[in-house]
């Protein structure tokens, strides 16, 4: 069923239960009218933390706190209707322990009304998805390019390619077994990521990976334009509104200084206007 025609919100077994369907589709969103326009047209939206460098300019997603999360999350719930919420934990907030991991989690959950968290990592993530999901917290599951380990991985490369390649397939068989209800796979090589897809039971939903995947996720920003500090290979702009944007603003600035805006239309009669009439 298309997300269009679907009357209640997916949760995470609805997300499963479309591995090998119609592909899932997913874009990133961090407020409410961006949720908004993309809600009837989306599986799932993911409250990311690329929320710290697409609406808040750090460099990284390392300086994204709870409280940003909790925040942006609760704005995206608010345009949500028709599709699934996910969020991710921000950098620090899970991976010391399952006990930590799953404090912050149901925090998440009970103060955005999120169905389900996102955390990255593989095989060393594998005992904290399984304590958190044995405990009713859905867990997507986050693996190759993983944002939040920049620092050791040396840099937004691909992950997986060559002799890297059996790595990323056993970090995505861990977290399938650990009970992820899907897993986001980022800057795969397309072969790898298409027997990643193959062998796993669960969804895998593709950010620069391979239109084999079973779904895809874009950042609303960079699909759209606004966010223009970079463009990774992997984006397709299907709009250029940061531009649009930009010159709708330098018109008004050139109006202001013309003072040709405001015009007669937007502005107020001293005198009431006679009834029925609307000025
Ligand atoms: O934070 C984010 O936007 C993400 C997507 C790129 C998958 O994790």
């Amino acid at each position: 069923m298309s997300a269009t025609a679907r009357k209640k919100a997916p949760n995470a077994e609805d997300i499963r239960s479309q591995k090998g369907g119609e592909p899932l589709v997913s874009l990133t969103a961090y407020t409410t009218p961006m949720a908004r326009l993309m809600d009837a047209h989306c599986d799932f939206v993911l409250v990311g933390d690329s929320v710290g460098m697409v609406l808040h300019g750090l460099t990284s997603t390392l300086g994204v706190t709870m409280e940003m999360m909790v925040l942006h999350g609760q704005a995206v719930a608010r345009g949500l209707d028709k599709a699934m919420m996910v969020i991710d934990m921000p950098f620090g907030s899970y991976e010391h322990d399952p006990a930590q991991a799953f404090r912050n989690a149901a925090r998440l959950m009970a103060e955005t009304g999120a169905g389900a968290v996102k955390l990255e990592g593989g095989i060393e993530m594998a005992e904290t998805i399984r304590f958190l999901v044995k405990r009713g917290i859905p867990v997507m599951a986050h693996i190759g390019l993983t944002p939040q380990s920049i620092n050791t991985l040396g840099g937004y490369k691909v992950q997986g390619r060559d002799e890297q390649a059996e790595a990323v397939l056993a970090d995505a068989h861990a977290v399938a077994e650990a009970g992820a209800f899907s897993v986001v796979l980022e800057k795969v090589p397309q072969g790898l990521a298409n027997r990643i897809t193959s062998e796993i039971a669960i969804p895998t939903i593709g950010i620069g990976a391979s239109a084999g995947c079973d779904g895809q996720i874009l950042v609303v920003d960079d699909m759209l334009g606004f966010f223009t500090a970079f463009k990774p290979k992997f984006v397709k702009r299907y709009a250029d509104l940061g531009p649009l944007a930009e010159a709708a603003i330098a018109e008004y600035a050139a109006e202001v200084r013309a003072r040709s805006f405001p015009a007669d239309e937007h502005v107020f009669a001293d005198a009431a206007p006679a009834k029925g009439l609307k000025t």
